[in-house]
């Protein structure tokens, strides 16, 4: 193996096996497949494993509803995972189940590794318990009025009207969600994690692992805070593992979840002689593994996950690659407007090489939302991937074809442009290294116009027609197929199936990343055959109407609105207020004490600024500031507001200052 060759593994979030796939889901696995084929393709060991996530309450609820067992629900869901994932060209090296012995005997191991060394606790803890269903509920489980507000049918943990926060003990008129009856408080022994003795690992952990600026921000928000101890049980009844040495309690599902990634890869070793289970899980290896995931789950992977992995004695992730939220059409996806796309909807109708297009035209490596707006898809894809990168083979091929025998010239017609798009092969590797895939679509497709021009100026079908010139239309179609083939060599992890139809028609065995800076001369080529077709702006019609259509009996329609009213709006006071004083607050490394003076009052505001501002600069200075939000108790103290700023973070924060002559307590609207 040469020096240079990387031994990764890599995995995506588990889908919980209680639903379907949807347009949301593809863009993690899409975004990891495409990593992990750029990785295969620069020769790098890189192994791609997931898994169903099959525990927890809600899982057995629906199984229950359903009249079949766990077992058979989430069997029935992976089933139809893999064949989604499968259709879309993500590649996993294994997808297996959580609901395995592997897992089972990787979360007793750790459990008792940090049992041992006195990181496990037991406290009693109070419940909601369903006394019909004989069973705890989760928070959310129960509905009620909420305490403050009065309003109706919130959930037990928050009020989606008021956003308070309290336990479903504070409801008024508490329901069971499961049973419809009233349920009681009930005590239970739990057993508990000491997530807060890890705060100097976790950061430790947090510096080598390169995490991304807006993960890094999250972070130190939650180290602010304060890490609470993490409850890592559940009462029976409850799919899951049963912890060892008890009768009635299990593992909470968002412990063994995590542990899928090594059972997924353990259940792969057992088939491959190759793979060494503690290469990549032990310290010591030269090995890399990555979890990518969405900005959602963040808490588990950069807190609960490495700080498990740390205690038990095992290697920690190298880093933890999260993304955005999908919006379509730039809202929430909505079952009402048939923008809530299942991936067997789509696949029904639309070819997925052109959302694995379109995902990664818009992707980076940050957590930023992206938008599937489905109107630019149509105009994209056809424009970019027919337009421009499919015509350049579709215009030359022809000719090479059935006036040369599909025989390539022996020598290009234009080798500084054959250089030129093979000297961008690194800057292209770079990007998909960081994960900056628009970057890199945005490369690529700007080469393919140079090489659609290159072909516009010769005119092959013009110099076709005058004897002399045969040679030349041979030199000049054998150098736009040398482009169109460079490039669809950098675009194979985007469009596997889109560069192997490509492949073969060149009539190569395989394409290595290297290949795209060697042309390929003298070489007998296939017959030409269609290699995407146009997005046809009825099918996505069609698509969106199956979307409502397929839906539309299900009944809990969701609140799939999260724009708010000008009503809401008009609620929020926001004030001009003067910096009376600013100080570093001890202990903690990124937060300033502001005292505002708003007019009439003085509050004390914590704010997250101190990378970006010289507390000293800062006194005198009006801001923005929202004074009517509900007083927040932090660890360094209550904060009775919040100043308006705007940026990505750390040192890049900018508050929202008014125009000079601002007074403080003026109303901003
Ligand atoms: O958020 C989810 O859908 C979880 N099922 C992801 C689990 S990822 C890993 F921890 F298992
Ligand atoms: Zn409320």
């Amino acid at each position: 193996m040469s020096a240079d060759r990387r031994k990764i593994l890599v995995t995506s979030a588990l889908p919980y096996a209680n639903g379907s796939l949807h347009m949301g889901h593809l863009v993690e696995y899409l975004q990891t497949d495409i990593w992990v084929r750029f990785q295969k393709l620069r020769g790098h060991d890189c192994i791609y494993v997931c898994a169903s996530d099959t525990h927890g309450t809600p899982i057995m609820i629906k199984a229950n509803e359903l009249g079949e067992s766990p077992e058979s629900l989430v069997e029935r869901v992976s089933a139809e995972f893999a064949r989604d994932f499968a259709d879309f060209g993500v590649d996993f090296d294994n997808f297996y189940t959580t609901h395995s012995p592997e897992n089972e005997q990787l979360t007793v191991e750790l459990y008792e590794a940090l049992r041992e060394k006195g990181d496990i606790y037991t406290k009693s803890i109070e419940q909601a318990y369903d006394e019909k269903k004989g069973m705890f509920l989760p928070d959310r489980y129960v509905r009620g009025t909420c305490p403050v507000c009065g309003a109706e049918d919130q959930y037990g943990d928050a009020c989606e009207n008021c956003h308070s926060t309290y336990t479903p003990a504070d409801l008024i008129d508490p329901v069971s969600v499961v049973s419809g009856t009233t349920p009681v408080t009930r005590e239970s022994e739990h057993y508990f994690f000491r997530l807060s003795d890890y705060e100097d690992r976790l950061k430790a952990w947090m510096a080598s692992a390169k995490l991304d600026r807006a993960v890094v921000a999250k972070l130190d928000e939650w180290f602010e805070a304060g890490l609470q101890d993490w409850d890592i049980s559940r009462d029976a009844p409850y799919f899951g593992f049963r912890i060892p040495g008890t009768d009635d309690k299990y593992f909470y599902v968002w412990l063994d979840a995590p542990v899928g990634y090594p059972a997924s890869f353990m259940n792969l070793c057992a088939r491959r002689d190759d793979l060494d289970f503690d290469e990549y899980w032990k310290p010591g290896h030269d090995t890399e593994v990555y979890h990518f995931i969405g900005k959602d789950i963040m808490y588990f992977h950069t807190l609960f996950w490495p700080a498990v992995l740390e205690g038990a004695g095992w290697r920690t992730p190298t880093s933890v690659f999260a993304h955005g939220f999908l919006t379509v059409n730039g809202q929430k996806m909505s079952k009402s407007r048939g923008t809530f796309i299942t991936a067997r909807t789509y696949l029904d109708n639309l070819d997925p090489n052109y959302l694995r297009y379109y995902y990664a035209a818009k992707l980076g490596p940050t957590i930023e939302d992206i938008d599937l707006n489905l109107e630019d898809f149509v105009a994209r894809v056809n424009s970019d991937l027919v337009g421009k990168l499919v015509n350049i083979a579709s215009r030359c091929a022809g000719f090479i074809g059935k006036r040369f025998d599909g025989k390539l010239a022996d020598s290009l017609a234009d080798p500084a442009l054959f250089d030129e798009v093979a000297a961008a092969s690194e800057r292209i590797a770079g990007h998909y290294e960081q994960r900056e895939y628009s970057k890199a679509m945005r490369l690529v497709m700007g080469l393919a116009d140079k090489a659609n021009r290159y072909i516009d100026e010769h005119k092959p079908w013009v110099m076709i027609k005058d004897e002399s010139q045969q040679d030349a239309v041979q030199a000049v179609c054998t150098q736009g197929l040398n482009l169109f083939r460079s490039l669809m060599i950098y675009l194979a992890p985007v469009l596997p199936d889109v560069a192997d139809r490509a492949r073969s028609f060149l009539g190569e065995a395989e394409w290595h990343w290297e290949n795209a800076s060697t042309p390929l001369l003298g070489a007998t080529i296939n017959k030409f055959q269609p290699l995407l077709t146009r997005v046809e702006a009825d099918k996505v019609n069609t698509m969106v109407e199956q979307s409502k259509e397929s839906l539309a009996a299900e009944p809990a329609a969701e609140a799939d609105d999260d724009t708010i009213s000008i009503d809401d709006f008009m609620k929020v006071d926001l004030r001009v207020a003067k910096i009376a004083a600013a100080d570093p607050v001890e202990g903690a490394d990124k937060l300033l004490k502001l005292t505002l003076d708003l007019g009439d009052s003085t509050r004390q505001v914590f704010a997250g600024i101190k990378a970006a501002y010289d507390p000293a600069t800062l006194v005198d200075r009006h801001v923005v500031v929202v004074a009517n939000l509900a007083p927040r108790k932090m660890r360094f103290g209550v904060s009775e507001g919040m100043v308006l700023a705007a940026g990505p973070g750390g040192e890049d924060i900018f508050l929202l200052s008014p125009d000079d002559g601002a007074e403080a307590g003026m109303r901003v609207k």
